[in-house]
């Protein structure tokens, strides 16, 4: 991993936030726009759960039968960055931060996501990336389904967004705006199968603060993200050279702020990520 300088000049140093939540309830867009209003990492465990997929499709695996899925779990090299700016995640060396989000992958991820050797897996290097950003002093907002519970139950901070299943589908039916076969009601009526397939695996820490986002601005509920950080004990505690830096007030935009640029895996090259997303906008 390389320096995040933003991350280690913050007063939040060393917080671990989890914002877990069902498909299209706009916890990337909130756990991410909150990193970036903190200064701190971003991890999407969603996108190591589809570059595992988007491998298994591209090497023709049966993704329906759980004992090939388990046998190739650990095989691909899967590289997640933690730059809000950029959230790079690669596969044996290849950015796939396109071609993760298609309809195909997304179809497919919740039945590759049930099986245990895979969370076994994934949850160990998920767990493994959070306690580098705490080692380095950063802190880190960490999105998914089971970050309250399973990776980060100790989170001094944990959220769990909901919405309303239409304002869902539509957010995700504009995530998935390239697709012109995308529709409203095609999209409800996968996620409404994706919710079945992605019950098991999603759960809502007791102790998480749960925030409905169907009439909520973006940028409200990165507010109150930030509220619970700025309210949380290790808020205070600081570290060497963090006096004086407040967090930024959302919205924050996605210009990179002055930010140095940074190497792989948490900034690619130019022009091997998609385009970032404004805060403001909501996705999932
Ligand atoms: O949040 P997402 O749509 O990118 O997640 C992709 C899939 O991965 C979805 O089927 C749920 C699963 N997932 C999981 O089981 N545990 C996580 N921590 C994150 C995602």
């Amino acid at each position: 991993m390389t320096n995040h300088p933003a991350t280690e000049a913050s007063d939040h140093a060393r917080l671990v936030i989890a914002v877990d939540g069902p498909a299209g309830s706009g916890k990337s867009t909130a756990a991410r726009g909150a990193a970036r209003a903190l200064g701190f990492r971003y991890l999407d465990t969603g996108s190591t759960y589809r570059a595992l997929t988007w491998w298994l499709l591209a090497h023709g695996a049966d993704i329906s039968d759980p004992d090939v899925v388990a046998a190739c779990a650990r095989r691909p090299v899967i590289e997640v960055g933690t730059d809000p700016e950029a959230p790079a995640i690669r596969v044996d060396g290849t950015d796939v931060a396109g071609p993760i989000r298609t309809r195909e992958v997304s179809n497919a991820v919740s039945a590759v996501a049930s099986v245990p050797e895979v969370r076994r897996h994934l949850v160990a290097m998920q767990q493994g990336i959070i306690a580098d950003a705490i080692a380095a002093g950063a802190g880190i907002v960490a999105e998914g389904r089971d970050i309250g519970t399973a990776v980060a139950p100790d989170a001094p901070v944990k959220v769990f967004l909901t919405a309303s299943e239409t304002v869902r589908a539509r957010r995700r039916t504009a995530e998935l705006a390239t697709d012109p076969t995308a529709t409203v009601e095609q999209t409800r009526a996968e996620q409404a199968r994706r919710d079945r397939s992605d019950a098991p695996q999603m759960a809502k820490a007791a102790d998480a603060v749960e925030i409905d986002t169907t009439a909520l601005g973006l940028d409200e509920v990165i507010r109150e993200i930030v509220a619970l950080a700025q309210a949380a004990p290790q808020a205070h505690q600081g570290s060497a050279g963090s006096r004086g830096r407040p967090p930024q007030t959302p919205p924050d935009s996605a210009g990179s702020g002055g930010r140095p640029p940074q190497t792989s895996p948490d900034s690619a090259a130019p022009g091997q990520n998609p385009p970032l997303r404004k805060a403001g906008a909501w996705s999932t």
